[in-house]
């Protein structure tokens, strides 16, 4: 079914994962020694007209920056009360690009601290990659709740969601980078988290742009808004329409599993999609179409492996990308070109970063694109 270039490609990208799969298989990233960044002095910003809302908030006073008075109205309380918190800890400190661009370095050093942890496959990337979808994947485009912008994932019960299992290792890890940085809010770490993680672990580069304010228990939405990866293409449709995004969005989005690996402790399934789990590829989409999946005979939930070496797993959600035409047909074209997969991937997935963020609230009408750890001058 496929060209004898993409197969062998695909064989030469799985002898180097296989070789890669060591524990300490940290080839994507470079250690570095702990570096703690001191923050330069305000500057003048387009962010100056935020933080300038968020001290008048600090002071009392009424106003709340604004770009238009459509989105201000909603959240406006929460804003308010938000923006006092963090004006409090900005200390009248007005973050600039430059700013971000320090947390997201340190971000990046962090990753591969998971070699020394003995963690997974030696990266945080794909736990952080996938706290950054989690904290977003709960928009209602009816009701315009959930989303990234309140980061509700801190609390109970949404911390507790079946879903979020084991998520608590991505939320721990940023603390660190929180104490650091004290002034840049969950939402905006969270997701410039995910964007790290997947410019480091090799993958396109992301749009973003801060801007998302930390909300209260009140904001969290309920459970059941993430997908069931037990369900077949109906469902997997579902809660991505509901989201906002179209066919080809899903299918791009659902590339995100070139990464990481399932933990029976966590969603009970089993083992990496990938044999290079910790660099970002279309090799997903070239293995549902190359090797022969069969169901996993095992005391757990339905799940697929890869009959040629049973070391790979797809989950029922997974298997979708080929089963239904529709899908097919853009898994097809990821498989085929990896260019065009890293093209549509970005745009999903800086949109699906935005989702539940008023656009009042962003520092910036047109979104940045951050440097990665080697880009450091
Ligand atoms: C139908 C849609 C999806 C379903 C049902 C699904 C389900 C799952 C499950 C069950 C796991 C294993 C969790 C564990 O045991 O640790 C997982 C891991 C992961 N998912 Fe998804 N997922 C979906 C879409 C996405 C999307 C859209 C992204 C990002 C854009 C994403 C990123 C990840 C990452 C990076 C991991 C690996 C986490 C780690 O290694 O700790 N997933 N997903």
């Amino acid at each position: 079914m496929f060209s004898s270039a993409i197969r062998s490609s695909l064989r030469s990208s799985s002898r180097l994962a296989t070789r890669s799969a060591a524990p300490n298989r940290v080839s994507a990233f470079r250690s570095s020694g702990f570096r703690k960044y001191s923050t330069d002095a305000p500057k003048n910003s387009s962010n100056t007209l935020l933080w300038t809302g968020l001290g008048a908030a600090a002071a009392g006073g009424v106003a709340w920056y604004i770009y238009s008075s459509e989105d201000a109205v909603k959240g406006a309380e929460t804003a308010l009360k938000s923006g006092v918190q963090s004006a409090k800890a900005a200390a009248n400190f007005v973050p600039a690009k430059e700013d971000y661009q320090k947390v997201y370095y340190r971000i990046a050093e962090l990753l591969d601290d998971a070699s020394d942890a003995g963690y997974d496959d030696g990266s945080y990337g794909p736990v952080l990659f996938r706290l950054a979808w989690h904290a977003s994947g709960t928009y209602d485009k009816e009701t315009g709740t959930g989303g990234s912008n309140y980061a509700t994932m801190r609390f109970e019960p949404e911390s507790l969601h079946g879903a979020n299992n084991g998520l608590e290792v991505g939320r721990t890890l940023l603390e660190k980078v929180k104490a650091e940085f004290p002034w840049i809010s969950y939402g905006d770490l969270w997701t410039l988290a995910g964007v790290a993680a997947v410019q480091e672990m090799a993958g396109p580069k992301i749009p973003w742009r801060p801007g998302r304010i930390d909300g209260f228990a009140k904001d969290a939405t309920p459970d059941g808004r993430l997908p069931d990866a037990a369900q077949g293409a109906p469902h997997v449709r579902d809660i991505f329409h509901r989201m906002g995004f179209n066919d080809q969005e899903i299918v791009a989005l659902i590339g995100a599993h070139a990464v990481g690996r399932c933990h029976s402790d966590r969603s009970g399934f089993e083992g990496p999609w990938t044999f290079s789990p910790t660099t970002f590829t279309n090799d997903f989409y070239k293995l549902l179409f190359d090797e022969k999946w069969v169901w996993k005979k095992w005391n757990g939930p339905k799940q697929l492996e890869d009959k040629k070496t049973g070391t790979l797993m797809m989950l029922p959600t997974d298997y979708t990308l080929v089963s239904d035409k529709v899908f097919k047909k853009y898994a097809f074209e990821y498989a085929k070109d990896q260019d065009v997969f890293f093209g549509d991937f970005s745009a999903a997935f800086s949109k699906l970063m935005e989702l539940g963020v008023p656009t009042s609230q962003f520092v910036t009408p047109e979104p940045w694109i951050m440097k990665n750890l080697d880009e450091k001058a």
